[in-house]
């Protein structure tokens, strides 16, 4: 094997004109080579990425150095942590002979460091808290989360357009059903003459499918604070960017409630950014780890939309890692979207695997130096196959890469120490106070028990008049005003996106 023709490759392959961050040292037979690094260019870790093995081959390790990497260059991190296993990344790692040996090997520098970390929770975990309005997802979102037909969504877009006119405003999953009952019920004769017919099968199953997302514990999500995406992309005193991670320990049987929030967090962030100019890097990375469990159980429809953001939302600078152990796990349609692989190795003990395996090295771009099919399974721990973009979007030489070791800690922080990181967080307070203001549940109950002109009149009167806009308007009036507009907003941008998709 020709040894200088492969540093010179690799050399050439991988030295970037702008900045970037460095994984690890290229390995042939078996063995670093000092002083040649992997690098990736700031510039196209917005292109997306797959990070891929079998279990304990070291893919949340690579994630953690990845996220080191990009804390030290001001880009923000959310890793969606779903074995509870990243969180040591805000402390410092220790140094030992294993570590020190790997490092010298590759002749690159390691320095224990701990790095900003902000603890999210959409569960019942401990953790800044997390949620969305139903105002804000929007019935074409929710249609699909739901699975519903083209029926019940044309009653669920009904609904919203109801509400909307009548300034009821949806935050959670309470007031939805209440709307649902009041169109179903007491307020059917009104509607039918405003809207036409409304059939109660449909809302019989909404209502059923709401009921199921609500078992999934869906209702801690839907709501009011809504989460403001900006407050994921804060830096510290030092320059370093957070890494937010979002606990989900507990969502690994709740696939629905885990492909709703991943949509619905997409579509929030496609919607807050705006389009990215030339900045040279990404504004925020995403870390999906078991990314096959959004993918488990979506729907056609929900898979469809999941592919489109993926396409869509590069352009808004933010980049999106599927973490999974097996590429096959991810759809055809995100997959080919993926610009940055990491392929930790995998097992070949049955036919699938090996159908597999050869799937995976023919995703690679070909190369002299391996075998890449043999080397998937040959891989050591912490050692994996990468290409990524080069600032020219070609694809990089293949690598085999011996990743560098987390400079933080690598085991999980103590029930101790994750509380202190809540207690000093600056994020919990504006967002872990419950709110339960007036909304359609209330305001509903309120019409049905009284005759008298409620708020909500008031609201509209001065929404709807074209004379000068009163000179007190309540709180009430601009909050109502507030979501309904947002509301808008974002529904208004899915419009694009569905039209988009069907081109
Ligand atoms: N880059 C690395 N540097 C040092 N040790 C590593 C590295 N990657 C993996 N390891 C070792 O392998 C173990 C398993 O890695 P992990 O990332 O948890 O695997 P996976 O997420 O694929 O199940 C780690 O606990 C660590 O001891
Ligand atoms: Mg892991």
């Amino acid at each position: 094997m020709d040894r200088e023709n492969f540093t010179q490759k690799i050399k050439d392959g991988y030295t970037f004109k702008s900045d970037y961050i460095t994984i690890g040292g290229a390995m042939i037979d078996n063995e670093p080579i000092a002083d040649l690094f992997i690098n990736i260019p700031l510039k196209t870790l917005n292109r997306h990425g797959l990070i891929a093995g079998a279990t304990g081959t070291g893919k949340t390790k690579t994630i953690q150095v990845l996220s080191e990497q990009l804390s030290s260059k001001g880009i923000p991190v959310l890793m969606m942590d779903i074995k509870g296993d990243f969180s040591g990344i805000a402390q410092q790692g220790v140094k030992n002979a294993f570590i020190e040996e790997r490092h010298a090997k590759m002749n690159l520098h390691f320095e224990p460091k701990a790095f900003p970390v902000e603890l999210l929770t959409i569960s019942k975990q401990n953790g800044v808290r997390l949620r969305a309005t139903i105002s804000e997802f929007g019935p074409v979102l929710l249609s699909r989360i739901l699975d519903l037909n083209d029926t019940q969504s044309g009653v669920m877009s009904l609904i919203f357009k109801y509400c909307d006119d009548h300034q009821l405003p949806l935050l959670d999953l309470k007031d939805l059903k209440k709307v649902i009952q009041f169109i179903t019920n007491e307020g059917k004769e009104d509607i039918e003459k405003e809207y036409g017919r409304v059939s109660t099968a449909s809302t019989g199953a909404i209502l059923r499918k709401l009921i199921e997302l609500e078992q999934q514990d869906a209702d801690l999500f839907f709501g009011e604070t809504s989460f403001d995406i900006k407050d994921l992309m804060r830096i510290d005193e030092n320059g370093k960017a957070f890494v937010n991670i979002l606990r989900l320990n507990d969502i690994q049987d709740k696939p629905k409630l885990f492909s709703t929030f991943m949509l619905c967090l997409l579509a929030e962030v496609y919607n807050t950014m705006p389009e990215q100019g030339d900045s040279g890097q990404p504004e925020l990375v995403i870390f999906i780890d078991e990314a096959h469990l959004i993918f488990k159980e979506a729907s056609k429809a929900l898979l469809d939309q999941i592919e489109t953001i993926v396409k869509l939302i590069r352009s808004k600078g933010i980049g999106l890692y599927f973490i999974t152990q097996n590429p096959t796990d991810v759809p055809d349609g995100v997959l080919a979207q993926l610009g940055l692989k990491i392929q930790h190795a995998l097992r070949a003990f049955t036919d699938k695997d090996r159908k597999a395996i050869k799937l995976a090295s023919e995703n690679f771009p070909t190369t002299e130096f391996y075998k890449t099919n043999e080397i998937i399974t040959q891989l050591g721990t912490g050692e994996a196959l990468v290409t990524v973009l080069n600032e020219k979007g070609i694809p990089t030489p293949l690598a085999v890469c011996m990743m560098q070791a987390p400079m933080s800690r690598m085991d999980v922080l103590s029930p101790t120490e994750i509380d202190g990181l809540i207690q000093q967080s600056n994020l919990k307070n504006k967002y872990n106070n419950v709110v339960d203001r007036e909304s359609a549940y209330e305001i509903l109950n309120h019409k049905l028990t009284t005759e008298k002109p409620t708020e909500t009149a008031i609201v509209k009167e001065s929404k709807n008049s074209t004379a000068p806009k009163k000179k007190e308007e309540s709180y009430f009036t601009k909050q109502v005003i507030k979501v309904l507009t947002s509301a808008t907003f974002i529904r208004g941008a899915f419009g694009v996106l569905t039209k988009i998709f069907k081109k």
